[in-house]
């Protein structure tokens, strides 16, 4: 299965990647979260993407694509893979085509996750991630059994730096500027569901089920 995850910051894509990935045994590509451990590590990428991860604005296309393409070429990627948040310009979905093609592989469905501002920033705000091992959860929808502990690890449970109001506002804002032509593109391609991803976590899950057993067997 190879799937491409797009959507609003906070719509739920990582969740659901999560569960999927260990559904399917199929690994999670999230740039966002690649971004995140590179800047922890200090490397050469993480320096570079640092200020446009904070701010909430995208990663130059250059540096984005030419990650994702070296982690495709990884050999867990064999059985399938979940594209989480990457392609996010229409520029890097062609780059991600010609690089699939050379690998002679064709993705299966892009999902949509299609939700209101109003969910989104109250996904946000109340978002907490583990310092450690980067676990999501929620301060209503999904807390941690002990509070500020990630139930997985013990680490400390976190505001994500990009979740404060003014840079959720921002990340919204460069979502809305530009993913319609990518939708468009997928659209053109006959691979675009979307999915209602107001849905609570186990709806979701289960529409999500179905939609693959109808579309992919
Ligand atoms: P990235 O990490 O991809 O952030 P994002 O797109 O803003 O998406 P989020 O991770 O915030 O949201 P999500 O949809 O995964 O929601 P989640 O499942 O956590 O990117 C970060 C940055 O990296 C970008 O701003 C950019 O700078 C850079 N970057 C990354 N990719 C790039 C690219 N391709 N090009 C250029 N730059 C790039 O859920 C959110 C919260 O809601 C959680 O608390 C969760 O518990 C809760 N929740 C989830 N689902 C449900 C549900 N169904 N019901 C109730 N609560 C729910
Ligand atoms: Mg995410």
């Amino acid at each position: 299965m190879k799937l491409v995850l797009l959507g609003p910051p906070g719509a739920g894509k990582g969740t659901q990647a999560v569960e999927l990935s260990a559904q399917y045994n199929i690994p999670h590509i999230s740039t966002g979260d690649i971004f995140r451990k590179k800047i922890k590590d200090g490397s050469d990428i993480g320096k570079k993407a640092k200020s446009f991860v904070e701010r909430g604005d995208l990663v130059p296309d250059e540096i984005v694509v030419a990650m994702v393409i070296e982690r495709l070429q990884e050999r867990d990627t064999a059985g399938g893979f979940i594209l989480d948040g990457f392609p996010r310009t229409k520029a890097q979905a062609e780059a991600l085509d010609r690089c699939l093609s050379d690998l002679r592989i064709d993705i299966d469905i892009v999902l949509n996750f299609d939700t209101t501002e109003d969910v989104i920033v109250k996904r946000l705000s109340g978002r907490r991630v583990c310092k450690q091992c980067g676990a999501t959860y929620h301060i209503v929808n999904m807390p941690t059994k002990v509070e500020g502990i990630c139930d997985k690890c013990g680490g400390a449970v976190i505001l994500r730096k990009d979740d404060e109001e003014a840079t959720i506002r921002n990340r919204i804002k460069v979502y809305n500027e530009t993913a319609m032509p990518l939708k468009e593109y997928y659209k053109a391609k006959g691979l675009f569901v979307t999915i209602d991803a107001s849905l609570d976590y186990k709806e979701l899950g289960v529409k999500l089920e179905a939609l693959f057993k109808d579309k992919i067997g």
